[in-house]
């Protein structure tokens, strides 16, 4: 998913996993920003990639995101953004929702026309509604399912690729759901 030479930003970033990998993935042509609302302490310290602290939920935090990019939108957006769990069943969905709105309110600021998207959909009623909305806007959607996740969880990935941009939207072409 993950080429050489990208611009790839991954939102939700702490502790940094993703960041470590996608950076060697993208190799020294290529750059690395990831957002948290955690801060990475110590820094990663790698070349190509640069971590910010901030809130997906801030409509502004694109600002920051795009300066880091030379102004320039991402080639793929990546999301493993998740909220803490605060035990009551409600109140983790709704914050799971405004975060997964949050992520699509992020699209159009942050990816290119033609780029791709990994988000995680942690699902529900409402997330079917968003995941829904999303796959509209790009050419092929998938859900992936990673062998990672533990049993009983409701995770699961939306791989989506070739964003329309804010035009008309259409249905994606499906393409076969996997295990990852
Ligand atoms: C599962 S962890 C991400 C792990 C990461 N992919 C890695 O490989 O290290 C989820 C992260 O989402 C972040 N998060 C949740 N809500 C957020 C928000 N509104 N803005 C920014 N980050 C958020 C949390 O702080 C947490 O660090």
């Amino acid at each position: 998913m993950i080429r050489r030479g990208k611009r790839v930003v991954d939102l939700g970033c702490w502790p940094g996993g993703w960041l470590q990998v996608a950076s060697k993935l993208v190799g020294p042509k290529g750059f690395v920003v990831g957002v948290d609302k955690a801060e990475i302490d110590p820094p990663l310290g790698i070349p190509n990639c640069e971590s910010l602290v901030g809130d997906v939920e801030d409509p502004a935090l694109c600002e920051l995101v795009l300066k880091v990019l030379g102004g320039r939108k991402a080639d793929m957006l990546l999301s493993d953004a998740a909220p803490k769990l605060t035990g009551v069943r409600a109140t983790d969905r709704a914050n799971e929702e405004r975060v997964l709105e949050a992520i699509e309110m992020q699209i159009p600021l942050l990816l290119r026309e033609g780029g791709d998207l990994l988000v995680k959909v942690l699902d529900g009623p409402e997330a079917q509604v968003v995941d829904r909305r999303i796959r509209m806007r790009f050419k092929t959607a998938k859900t992936i399912k990673s062998k990672a996740t533990r049993k009983g969880s409701t995770e699961r990935f939306l791989f989506a690729r070739g964003y329309r941009g804010e035009g008309e939207a259409e249905a994606p072409a499906p393409e076969p759901e996997e295990a990852g």
